[in-house]
């Protein structure tokens, strides 16, 4: 028996990086999975099936509150209900360039003295917003159901690391750090636990081809005491821990695999 047999876990952002390990994680633990992202999510949904547990894509925006509520209400029409929610949907920057290489560019164009504000805008509808509605959609059903549950909020070390050049994206996960402490405290009594994830550098897609950028990956490294990047698998982990009874007592926390980052 897997850690989470029988369960039901929406997962946006379930199409690439974080997102699809924590799906292919929870499926060997025996989930069946529904999947939300404005990317295909064809490739999650085959990697879970190999593991032969049911998956559902459905195109989701997560800036939109009508998505967000259709990707639940998906799950429930699939697989009766919903037990865990990982909310992984994310941007770095407006522009999808990496914080890393916008910060090892250099100059100061990133600054919020000169930032733009759509771009500024953007990362927080789809960072701060985006898991707000995504958490509200899953809290309101976990408290019709009536028997708890578990959502994980993907926040980032740089909820508490204020990186030059990246103040949409620092301040939209200290945002999500934030709004995981306020729900977990608002539903503290209900048995739904709201928890977060606070990666370091981790390879994917949002930090792609850092390693072959000496300044950026130098960058990332030296606030990295494991000097390397951590692998979605190892983000997935400490989802399935948030996401089971092993951290039954456990809520309005956030875990930092990140190479050693707060060890200052
Ligand atoms: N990779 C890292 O180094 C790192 C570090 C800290 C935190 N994170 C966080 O981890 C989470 C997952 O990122 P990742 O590294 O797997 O990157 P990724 O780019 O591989 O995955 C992000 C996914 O989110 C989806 N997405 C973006 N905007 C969306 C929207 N509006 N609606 C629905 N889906 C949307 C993308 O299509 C993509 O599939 C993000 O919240 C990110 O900020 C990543």
């Amino acid at each position: 028996m897997g850690s989470l047999q029988g369960k039901v876990a929406v997962i946006t952002g379930g199409a690439s990086g974080i997102g699809r390990a924590t799906a292919v994680r929870f499926a060997q633990e025996g989930a069946d999975v529904v999947l939300g992202d404005l990317a295909d999510g064809t490739e999650t949904v085959r990697l879970v099936e190999k593991l032969e547990r049911r998956a559902v894509f459905v195109r989701t925006d997560t800036t939109s509150e009508a998505d967000c509520d259709a990707l639940v209400a998906a799950a429930v029409a699939e697989f009766g209900r919903v037990d865990v929610g990982v909310a992984s949907a994310g941007i770095a920057t407006a522009a999808g360039m990496s914080n890393v290489e916008a910060r090892a560019a250099g100059g100061d164009a990133t600054h919020v003295v000169n930032i733009d504000t759509d771009a500024f805008r953007k990362v927080l509808d789809v960072n701060v917003l985006g898991v707000m509605m995504t958490d509200r959609a899953l809290a309101r059903q976990m408290l019709a159901q009536g028997d708890g549950g578990a959502i994980i909020n993907i926040a980032s070390s740089a909820a508490k690391i204020p990186l030059a050049g990246a103040s949409p994206y620092c301040v939209s996960k200290a945002g999500v750090w934030m709004l995981t402490k306020v729900m977990a405290l608002e539903l503290a009594t209900t048995g739904i636990r709201v928890n977060a994830v606070g990666p370091g550098y981790t390879a994917t897609p949002m930090i792609g081809g850092i390693e072959d950028n000496a300044a950026a990956y130098g960058a990332a490294m030296s606030i990295t005491p494991m000097n390397r990047l951590g692998t979605p698998e190892e983000q997935a982990a400490a989802c399935l821990f948030l996401a089971t009874d092993e951290s039954s007592f456990m809520t309005g926390q956030m875990l930092h695999p990140a190479g050693g980052q707060f060890t200052g």
